[in-house]
């Protein structure tokens, strides 16, 4: 490609931002929810708003196909030719869930701009990041062609953990191989700070249930007569964690593998303190594990957390009753070499050792996934980095994230592809909360950027 060809790609995302947004807030207004079992034929409307937008691009073999869950969009556009290397772009057109509703300032699902943002479900995580990236293939295609050849895979149930993804790869290895795959759903730390991630937490995702009598009682006539389940469960919940914040779950830590101490300074490095922390949570105080920094707490050592809790009477006023139930909703965030079956199953012997005979226990297994860790030296990620340093005037930073894309792991072991994880949201965006966004000069910049990134590639 050209230095003119580049300079016109580039004066074309210029040219088509408000037409960039206009595609992002069209894919923003499919309420595409993948928990929701109600959603079923808005899954399906997403999945074919992308394809029709790829078959807009001049993608060939767009196809909507079928899995147990949610379909997986594939095409590609080979328009580069032998010469050239393959990139497998991989996105998900799911979101999570809008509750609480109330706490919205604008419509879920009508992607409504105030000052430089766009707010709306999925603007950030990840259909604004999706839309990013097919801009900029956009922008090259119309500016002498793209200079690689591009594969997609879009799934439709990364927020549930991608229950059906890895058979799908496992099926599918020949439509979607390719020698380098880009997952832009990952985040920058700062709006000046280009971010590279080489690193994700696995996941395992679990529910608790208590039962203790066979039917609500009135607190009353039988409190003092039978244990409360929701009593229970506090106190199990509770007893996950020591006084030094390290989760107590048997053998928990046995296969964590340590911070290395030229990580850790690293780590160090990384804008990313106390303050910051502080500042962005609006929490009074931070806590975690004794014995690191917030930042290797986040990205390099396992947690839990309750992401859920019911039990009784929650609704407005009062009512005495003693609840026949208890339920927890518990999730993990695992770093290697954890495995997500086994620490469900030290959840299980926690449980077995600690709930007292006076109420029955349940174990239900959500999602689970293995942490994941990319070379940060490889060619396609030195690419991005490029990309991103002609963007932005510097270099990006590179950090391992908290959070995580089962997708990552099965790429590795089916399809032998390492992941360029980036992305171009903020730590801002109220991902998987009310008032989810993205910053536009960003979302801009992130177009530039691929642009920038396919060019560097097809020189390679
Ligand atoms: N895009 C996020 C993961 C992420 C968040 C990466 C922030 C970088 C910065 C992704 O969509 C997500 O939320 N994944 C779920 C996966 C889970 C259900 C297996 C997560 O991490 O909770
Ligand atoms: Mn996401």
């Amino acid at each position: 490609m050209t230095q003119t060809q580049l300079s016109s790609a580039l004066a074309y995302v210029q040219n088509q931002q408000e037409r960039f947004q206009e595609d992002l807030k069209a894919f923003v207004q499919i309420p595409s929810i993948s928990t929701d079992p109600n959603a079923k034929a808005d899954i399906r409307r997403a999945a074919d708003y992308i394809a029709g937008r790829l078959k807009g691009l001049g993608f060939q073999k767009v196809e909507v196909l079928p899995t147990k869950g949610s379909p997986v969009v594939c095409g590609e556009l080979m328009s580069a030719g032998k010469g050239k290397p393959t990139v497998l772009l991989y996105g998900h057109y799911d979101v999570q869930p809008v509750e609480p509703l109330e706490l919205w300032l604008s419509p879920a699902f009508e992607a409504t701009r105030r000052g430089d943002n766009l707010y709306g479900r999925g603007t950030s995580d990840m259909k604004g990041q999706i839309v990013v990236v097919l801009a900029a293939i956009e922008a090259l295609a119309q500016s002498g062609g793209m200079p690689v050849n591009v594969k997609v895979i879009f799934e439709g149930e990364e927020e549930i953990g991608s229950p059906n993804l890895e058979h799908f790869i496992v099926e599918n290895k020949d439509r979607l191989a390719a020698d380098i795959a880009i997952n832009p759903d990952s985040g920058m730390i700062g709006e000046q700070i280009p971010t590279i991630t080489y690193g994700l937490r696995g996941l395992a995702y679990l529910e608790i249930r208590l039962q203790g009598p066979n039917h609500d009682l009135h607190s009353g006539m039988y409190g003092g007569a039978v244990h409360n389940p929701a009593q229970v469960l506090c106190e199990l919940v509770a007893g996950m964690h020591d006084a030094q914040g390290r989760v107590t779950l048997p053998g928990f830590y046995d296969r964590v593998r340590s911070l290395d101490s030229e990580e850790r300074k690293e780590l160090a490095r990384l804008p990313m303190d106390d303050a910051f922390y502080l500042e962005q949570t609006g929490a009074p105080a931070l806590y975690g594990e004794a014995g690191y920094t917030v930042i290797e707490r986040v990205c390099a050592r396992p947690t839990l957390e309750v992401n859920g809790l019911l039990s009784g009477f929650t609704g407005e006023g009062q009512k005495t009753v003693l609840p026949a139930k208890a339920m927890a909703k518990i999730s993990m965030r695992l770093v290697p070499d954890q495995d997500p079956e086994e620490v469900r199953q030290q959840m299980g012997k926690y449980l077995e050792a600690r709930t007292p005979p006076s109420v029955h226990w349940e174990l239900i297994k959500h999602a689970g996934s293995f942490a994941s860790i990319t070379d940060p030296n490889i060619p396609a990620v030195v690419a991005m980095s490029q990309a991103m340093e002609q963007t932005w005037g510097k270099r990006p930073v590179f950090k391992r994230e908290g959070g995580s894309i089962p997708v990552v792991v099965h790429m590795q072991q089916h399809l032998g592809i390492e992941s360029v994880l980036i992305g171009f949201g903020l730590p801002d965006d109220n991902l998987h909360a009310p008032n989810e966004k993205i910053h536009l000069p960003t979302f801009y910049r992130g177009i530039e950027t691929m642009v920038r990134y396919f060019n560097i590639l097809g020189e390679k």
